[in-house]
């Protein structure tokens, strides 16, 4: 396969690369881990990359900085972001034998602080740009498995469209790879936001949960019959079919998440109302399926013809705040400055 990171440092100080991901929406979710560290999942998942959405991360190794520097959307990142970001930055320096600080500046072009997953998309750019500065060249299997050290489901932003996640047995063969590329079919997502507030228990801290649901066994043993169909679906392009899978895959994995140990409720009455008005428009004739994440934002799925219909009628209903509209979206790739 053609290396997708080529750039190198020879004898300079320091090296920078530039990368763009974009965040996706998973069809089949990934929900626990059967390693926590490795972040080896429990199940495989599914998801289409969202061009709409998308985080931007320059890295530049420099052996004159004491420390790791971590920008996020202008401020300074946290001590625990930046810890999240060390550690991704420590296995590259590892592999590249170069340990080197560097500094990290990254940018979304969503709204942070609503609730929409960011590290999907960030730590796929910060992964390609780091490989690129420290001149590691991995094909897009080795990334996309670098990737999943970070965030699990950042190992399905490297590549683009639409994109399954093969378990794997070990650190090496766990990665995701393209099912069809993103003009195989004008799916799009209409983002419904309702909410502003950070998620109370982040997606790392559930993983840990899912193992304490009585009901993840049970999920478990659903996934390889509903992933099947879910990819026969998305090469079928067949919107109903893929509906009604996931939708039923969503609500496994907040079933899992009710019943877990403490229990996970990341819903609001406003998610409720969003999981009726679908049904109801579906009734009238509007085909449009629901997923959600670890929050109480809700994803409609629908083909480019419904979008500013279904965008139309959600912005509508009380309780939401924005609504944002995308198309799939490409591989994460390598920029200019
Ligand atoms: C509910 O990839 O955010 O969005 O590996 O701890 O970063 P970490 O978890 P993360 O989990 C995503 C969970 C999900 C479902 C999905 O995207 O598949």
């Amino acid at each position: 396969m053609r290396p997708l990171v080529q750039a190198g440092h020879s004898a300079g100080r320091a090296a920078g690369a530039t990368a763009l991901a974009h965040a996706n929406i998973a069809f089949i979710k990934y929900w626990g881990n059967r390693d926590d560290d490795a972040r080896l999942p429990a199940n495989p998942s599914l998801s289409m990359a969202l061009e709409a959405l998308h985080t931007v991360t320059t890295v530049l190794f420099d052996d004159r900085l004491a420390q790791d520097e971590v920008t996020i959307d202008g401020r300074p990142a946290s001590p625990a972001a930046r810890a999240r970001v060390s550690r991704q930055l420590d296995l590259v320096r590892r592999c590249a034998g170069w340990f080197a600080a560097a500094r990290v500046v990254s940018r979304n072009n969503f709204p942070s602080g609503v609730g929409l997953a960011s590290s999907a998309s960030a730590f796929a750019a910060l992964t390609l740009a780091a490989c690129a500065a420290a001149g590691l060249q991995l094909d897009e299997s080795q990334l996309s498995a670098l990737a999943r050290r970070a965030s699990g489901s950042a190992c399905r932003s490297v590549p683009g469209g639409f994109v399954e996640w093969e378990m794997g047995q070990d650190e090496a063969s766990s990665f995701a790879h393209s099912l069809a590329p993103p003009d195989h079919w004008q799916l799009y997502d209409v983002i419904v936001l309702v909410s502003s507030s950070p998620k109370p228990v982040s997606s790392a801290d559930g993983h840990r949960l899912a193992a304490g649901s009585p009901l993840q066994v049970a999920r478990l043993s659903a996934v390889p019959g509903l992933l099947a169909a879910c990819r026969q679906a998305v090469l079928n392009r067949d919107l109903a079919a893929l509906g009604a899978i996931i939708e039923q895959d969503a609500l496994l994995m907040h079933a899992v998440m009710l019943t877990s140990q403490p229990p996970l409720i990341y819903w609001s009455p406003a998610t409720l109302e969003v999981l009726q008005a679908v049904r109801e428009w579906r009734a009238r004739g509007v085909p449009t399926y629901f997923t959600m994440d670890a929050g109480p934002n809700v994803h409609l799925i629908c083909e480019a013809a419904g979008a500013a219909e279904v965008a139309a009628l959600a912005a509508r209903l009380p309780g939401v705040l924005s609504v944002l509209v995308s198309a799939p979206g490409g591989p994460a790739h390598l920029v200019e400055e």
